[in-house]
């Protein structure tokens, strides 16, 4: 027998995977060709799924007057969301304001990018004085504009979706099929990064339920589908642009902090 196959012809996918990432900023706006979509579900349907249920459904999205309605949605979502104060408050622990903080937790999100005048102001949006004064600069209106634009010049959005006949919350089937969702997700994401693409969630309507079931009604899904999660993507620019408030998420755990050996309590070594 031969010996397993050296480390390079693995080395363009891990290297791919260790650089998946997930996009902020805006996408050109040519089509995403259709060479490239059917790629895209070949990958996601080459995951893993639970007695190979394929449970997963997905609606791929090119229609100007679609696209421009969700995201008129999503964007309304969004200043409703920082409006209320829902978004930070719901939140909280995953932000962090200091490059110090993100090096020392090593998870959470660091809003590093943001304009001028809200600068002094980073640490104070979770006091009721910091929304007040977001408010005053008109700053949930302007994160639901900049969140509609981004959405609406977007030529691709891909909707995901479960059959609920595998999606039964609460029973094993439910998490099986969540979990295959993901891997089939997963492969997507990192399939975009190898084809010159990004991908982003577009997950404010989630987190309003009649704005969630607005976006069900117009892509017309079915009672016996779920709608689990939408996303926007395109073919990246040449230079990064990033939107004016924004953050980065690059940091991940030491081995210590996520991985155990033989049992929990004993931390992995680097
Ligand atoms: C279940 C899930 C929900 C997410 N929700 C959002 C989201 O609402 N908006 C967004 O921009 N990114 C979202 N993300 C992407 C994460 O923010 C991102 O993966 C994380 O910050 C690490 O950054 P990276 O993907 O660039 O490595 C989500 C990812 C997952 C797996």
């Amino acid at each position: 027998m031969s010996p397993p196959p050296a480390h390079p012809p693995a080395l363009p996918l891990i290297e791919g995977m260790l650089a998946r990432r997930t996009t902020n900023g805006p996408f050109r706006p040519d089509p995403v060709s259709r060479e490239h979509q059917h790629l895209l579900m070949r990958v996601a349907q080459a995951a893993p799924s639970h007695f190979n249920s394929q449970p997963w459904r997905f609606v791929l999205v090119e229609n100007p007057q679609t696209i421009a309605e969700i995201a008129r949605i999503s964007g309304e979502s969004m200043t409703e969301l920082i409006e209320a104060g829902v978004f930070f408050e719901r939140y909280r622990r995953y932000f962090r304001f200091s490059e110090a903080e993100m090096e020392e937790r090593r998870d959470g999100i660091h809003i590093d990018h943001l304009p001028g005048p809200l600068r002094p102001f980073t640490r104070q949006v979770f006091s009721d004085a910091g929304l007040k004064l977001m408010r005053q600069l008109g700053v949930p209106k302007k994160l639901g504009e900049d969140n509609r634009k981004l959405v609406a010049g977007s030529p691709l959005l891909l909707a995901a979706l479960l059959d609920k006949s595998e999606y039964r919350p609460g029973e094993l089937s439910g998490f099986y099929s969540v979990f295959g969702l993901g891997a089939a997700m997963e492969n997507i994401w990192n399939a975009v990064g190898a084809l010159g693409m990004g991908i982003q969630f577009v997950s404010t309507p989630m987190e309003i339920p009649r704005q969630w079931r607005a976006i069900q009604t117009l892509l017309n899904v079915p009672g016996d589908l779920e709608l689990m999660a939408v996303y926007r993507l395109g073919y990246l620019p040449a230079g990064e642009k990033r939107p004016s408030i924004d953050w980065s998420s690059r940091h991940r755990k030491r081995l210590s902090q996520f991985v155990a050996r033989e049992r929990w309590g004993e931390p992995e070594e680097e």
